[in-house]
């Protein structure tokens, strides 16, 4: 809603819009009301989580009213935005600063926490091919600490918004963008600038999504299952009867991973995490060990031959280890470098660790030993690589699968743009059990001590110091 004090303000309806009848249910108030992947109001507040204990609770009935009420208003606002955007104003009687501005999440340098901040910026408008979306929920993942840090190959400069996934709706497009309208529900890739209330991206990153899929699910879907399915049946060729360790059970590639083995028969997951998410996650992997354990030995326990697939984030002597599990034609594939970060800034140290640890492959040791080692980066493949296409009919395969309720997204928390630091703290901590979103429309939860979070103007700096951690806890919603 418009926050001038100008009386001028022209509102129209819903109704009057150009959408089919399905599409102007779900822009009408009340439809913004979040559900969770399980089906409960995401607007209502969640209980606080102990660190490290992540209870995936009901959710305590409180002020269902109110909070009914604020999601019918955001509704209302979202879909006057997109009146707006489409021209439908004919007074032109809007704010110009809250026409031309929104939040976003920026990133002022490289290092800790404290270099985020909720700040207002210009508007994204679309170029050709490019598809404006007014974003609702934004995909928080583990790179994105990394890319905090500065612990990634040729960073880009900084400021910037960081973010590679969101979903949102349709609010403007620009020329040869066919297939899209006004209005629809979608899910994207963006090459950054995804923490945002709009972004901008190419026509060939953005997918729709079913009816039934909620904005946090669609957040949480994109990443970690294309990642997932392309490492097991475009790199793996995961078949009947075979076997799959993967690091990281409990996060949202882990959790992707092991939902997809369960749509291929007799398919044995071996899975490390840290114990006290095993409660959760038993279900979904055959065997679990806490991640500090020998996995190298309790594996072979169970399967003296080793596995025929090792999915591995870590790096460092978790290389060396994956090949010495793998059986002959088993495949090795290196998506992540978890290992380098073990502070809230980069440590040289860490890096310098993770790289001298790794195994340095032989090829004519894969030649005698029969196996096949691989790297994957799905950013890389989308970004840098122009692979998009290939990508897009893995994401038409899963929501396949999403739609025959064979995969589901597990969404952890949401947290609001300006919450972000306590939302990368908890990964930091290792207390997710699957994915973090970032929820645009969510209020911040009041805070258990101080505020933390300013909102200020991107390009301050701060003073930086390993470990430095001013953050005070807030209250995520838990899924
Ligand atoms: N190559 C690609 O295309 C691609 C795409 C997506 C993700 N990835 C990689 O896949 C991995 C998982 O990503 P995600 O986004 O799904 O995150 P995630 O698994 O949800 O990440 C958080 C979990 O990672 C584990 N972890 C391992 N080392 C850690 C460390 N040094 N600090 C904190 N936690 C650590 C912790 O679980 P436990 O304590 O239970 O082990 C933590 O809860 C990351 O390495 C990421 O870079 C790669």
């Amino acid at each position: 809603m418009c926050k001038c004090t100008c009386a001028s303000t022209t509102r129209l309806t819903v109704e009057s819009l150009p959408l089919s009848a399905n599409k102007r249910s779900q822009l009408l108030p009340g439809a913004g009301i979040r559900c969770s992947p399980w089906g409960s109001d995401l607007s209502q507040p969640r209980a606080p989580s102990p660190a490290r204990r992540v209870p995936i609770a009901p959710t305590p009935p409180t002020r269902p009213v109110d909070m009914a009420k604020e999601a019918a208003e955001m509704s209302e606002e979202t879909v006057h935005m997109i009146e707006r955007s489409a021209g439908k104003d004919p007074e032109g009687a809007l704010c110009p600063g809250d026409a031309k501005e929104m939040r976003a999440v920026v990133l002022t340098g490289f290092g800790g926490l404290n270099k985020l901040r909720v700040t207002r910026k210009a508007m994204p408008e679309p170029q050709e091919g490019e598809i404006k979306i007014r974003v609702k929920a934004c995909g928080l993942n583990f790179l994105d600490l990394m890319v905090r840090q500065g612990n990634i190959d040729n960073p880009p400069k900084t400021p910037l918004v960081p973010g590679f996934e969101c979903s949102g709706i349709v609010e403007a497009l620009g020329s040869n963008t066919k297939g899209f309208e006004i209005g629809d529900r979608v899910m994207a890739f963006v090459n950054y600038n995804a923490w945002a209330e709009v972004v901008c991206t190419p026509l060939e990153f953005v997918y729709k999504i079913p009816d039934d899929m909620t904005f946090p699910e669609a957040a949480a879907f994109s990443m970690n299952f294309v990642a997932a399915y392309m490492m097991l049946f475009e790199v793996a060729n995961l078949r009947d009867g075979m076997s799959v360790l993967v690091h990281s059970a409990g996060g949202g590639v882990g959790q992707a991973v092991a939902q997809l083995c369960s749509t291929v028969p007799n398919v044995t997951v071996f899975g490390t995490a840290s114990s006290f998410k095993h409660e959760a996650i038993r279900e979904s992997v055959t065997h679990l060990f806490d991640r500090n354990a020998d996995y190298v030995q309790e594996v072979k326990k169970i399967s003296p031959d080793g596995v025929d697939v090792v999915l591995d984030c870590l790096c460092g002597e978790n290389t060396g280890k994956g090949l010495g599990l793998l059986k002959p034609l088993g495949t090795y594939i290196l998506y992540g470098s978890s290992n380098m970060v073990t502070g809230e800034t980069k440590s040289f140290f860490s890096f310098a660790k993770s790289w001298w640890q790794v195994e340095k492959v032989n090829p004519i040791k894969l030649y005698e030993e029969n196996k096949v080692i691989a790297g994957f980066s799905l950013l890389n493949l989308l970004f840098k690589q122009g692979r998009g296409g290939l990508v897009k009919t893995v994401v038409q395969k899963l929501l396949s699968l999403y739609e025959q309720k064979k995969i589901k997204p597990l969404v952890d928390s949401l947290w609001a743009l300006e919450e972000v630091k306590e939302a990368m703290q908890r990964i930091h901590d290792r207390g997710n059990i699957g994915k973090l979103i970032l929820d645009v429309e969510k209020s911040p939860t009041p805070l258990m001590a101080n505020d933390s979070t300013e909102t200020s103007e991107a390009g301050e700096e701060e003073e930086e110091h390993e470990g430095d951690n001013d953050n005070k806890e807030r209250m995520p919603f838990i899924q």
